[in-house]
């Protein structure tokens, strides 16, 4: 199995992706779970990751907390759609589970440093505030990491924080920056790929249909986070975002896209956390990132079904 390290700010979608890859031994091991502020604040994120990991019968699994605020500017929460605890939806239990004492920027520089070049992937699924850390810290870790693959920016689709910025991308532009420019084999889902998953009624009453716990806690984080989303789309179901990045680990056949130079806005009041893609080439820019640009809906979904269906 290939082995990861999720970075997250769980969030119902960060939820999602983490159980999703849990729900993969055959193909994925989880190292371990490093949290970060984004959604909700990092008391938050850190709780509500343990909280998964217990509902997935996976407490083993260390958890590392990380950088509660971005870089260089303040802190964007969304509350707002993933309500006060930022896992609202699902009734679960506070977790007995606790954060290790190490750092989790401590932890990547430490861990990518042990194990041989190349043998671990980073699933980034918020901002990207402890992976800019640590390369600032330790530059030599670049080029120990296998692939860094990233839900983050947006092109064709527009921004869903600002008219031209994805979230993550606008909750720390500058750590964004540093990690597309740190010359790490990159993959991104972005919003073009993860507008095209949507979490329609029919959708979440087969995940609720399967009957376990986890589909259970699934399907009822997706309704109250989908909420927000539905009323401002239009659409007949809500973006599932951060799965895009497992599902894009577990089945890549069912994504298109193409080896691009992706630059991110840090300055202009206008368009900062713009993505800046070069989907074109026309700038001649060297490609620094697989930027994925649509999916098989059908098949993440009957893949995500299959998926869930295998936990407590
Ligand atoms: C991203 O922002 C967060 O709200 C979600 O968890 C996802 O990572 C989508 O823009
Ligand atoms: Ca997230």
């Amino acid at each position: 199995p290939m082995r990861i390290i999720i970075d997250t700010d769980p969030g119902q979608d960060d939820a999602v992706a983490i159980l999703l890859a849990l729900a993969s031994p055959e193909q994925l091991t989880v190292e371990a779970i490093t949290t970060v502020g984004g959604n909700t604040g990092i008391a938050n994120t850190t709780r509500n990751a343990a909280a998964i990991l217990e509902l997935a019968g996976r407490a083993d699994i260390p958890l590392y907390q990380g950088c509660d605020d971005p870089l260089v500017r303040a802190p964007i929460r969304g509350e707002h759609v993933h309500g006060e605890s930022g896992l609202d939806g699902a009734e679960l239990p506070s977790p007995k589970k606790q954060a290790e004492a190490q750092h989790a920027v401590d932890f990547l520089i430490e861990k990518l440093r042990a194990e041989p070049a190349g043998s671990l992937t980073l699933v980034t699924l918020g901002p990207m505030t402890n992976l800019a850390t640590a390369l600032r810290r330790a530059p030599d870790i670049a080029s120990r990491i296998a692939r860094v693959v990233s839900m983050i920016g947006a092109c064709f689709e527009g921004g869903n924080i600002t008219p031209n910025a994805e979230f993550n991308a606008y909750v720390d532009p500058d750590a964004a920056a540093i990690v597309f420019e740190a010359g790490i084999p990159m993959v991104v889902l972005p919003l073009d790929v993860t507008h095209q998953v949507l979490t329609t009624p029919s959708r979440l009453a087969r995940l609720r249909g399967i009957g376990t716990k986890a589909a259970d806690c699934v399907a009822g984080m997706l309704g109250f986070s989908g909420r927000f989303d539905l009323a401002k789309y239009g659409w007949d179901g809500a973006p599932l975002h951060d799965p895009c990045t497992v599902v894009w680990l577990l089945r890549s056949d069912l994504f298109t896209g193409r080896e691009v130079n992706v630059a991110v806005e840090t300055q202009s009041p206008l368009c900062v956390g713009e993505t800046v893609v070069d989907y074109w080439r026309v700038t001649g820019r060297p490609a620094n990132a697989l930027y994925m640009r649509h999916v098989d809906a059908e098949g993440f979904f009957a893949l995500l079904e299959e998926r869930l269906a295998r936990l407590p």
